[in-house]
């Protein structure tokens, strides 16, 4: 086995990326502002659960304490300039609810933004929020869902929008993908030098 590189103490570990870029959009009156995040994640089917990891410095971090709802818009791959403008620029600076390409609409059931161009929305109640370490996970509940039909028509995105960390972009292409089930990973165990009387 080829020897890997062994670090205790990382500062940075970008190993495990890419993640699809979700946009989290919050409204606070007439403030409306959109950020980018790649740290996100399911966390249960029933109730449907999913939770986002900001850091406490982030504009979006003092507004969802407010509005206590959020969307999260998610994008293709051509919009990525949209990803990085709002992942790179801070709403306390400028305002994020008038980027060309940015247009919204309120959410069917919560007062949340949800972006037009955006090729999936969810709209989100906020259930909890927990510091962990430098960013506070909020987990919001999944009250509604927005999809391009045609665009997941296959089950998954035509080539939704990557974030691969330092500020590189990538999709995952549909075309790219592979079926590969419960029959099949029997089919290979048996076929293979893995099963448990090979050993
Ligand atoms: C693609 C991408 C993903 C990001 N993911 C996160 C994330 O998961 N959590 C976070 O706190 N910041 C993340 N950031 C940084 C924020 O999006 C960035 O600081 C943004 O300017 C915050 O905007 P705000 O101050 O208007 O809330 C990400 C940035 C980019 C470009």
């Amino acid at each position: 086995m080829k020897m890997k590189k062994f670090s205790k103490n990382p500062s940075k570990f970008y190993f495990h990326y890419p993640f699809p870029v979700a946009v989290v959009g919050v409204k606070v009156g007439d403030v409306v502002n959109f950020m980018s995040a790649a740290w996100h994640t399911q966390l249960s089917f029933d109730p449907p659960l999913y939770g986002v990891a900001i850091s406490p410095k982030r504009f979006t971090s003092s507004l969802l304490e407010k509005a206590h709802e959020f969307s999260l818009n998610f994008l293709d791959f051509k919009d990525y300039r949209l990803a990085g403008t709002f992942g790179r620029l801070s709403g306390r600076e400028v305002d994020k609810s008038r980027i060309p390409g940015g247009e919204w609409t309120i959410g069917n059931v919560l007062n949340v933004p949800i972006l037009e161009r955006a090729v999936a929305v969810y709209e989100c109640k906020l259930v909890k929020f927990e510091p962990l370490g430098d960013h506070v996970l909020y987990v919001g509940q999944i009250l509604g869902v927005h999809y391009d039909e045609d665009y997941f028509n296959t089950g998954v995105g035509r080539s939704t929008l990557l974030y691969m960390g330092n500020d590189l972009y990538s999709c995952a292409h549909s075309v790219n993908s592979v079926s590969f089930t419960k029959e099949d990973a029997l089919r290979f165990l048996n076929e293979s030098t893995l099963g448990r009387d090979e050993q």
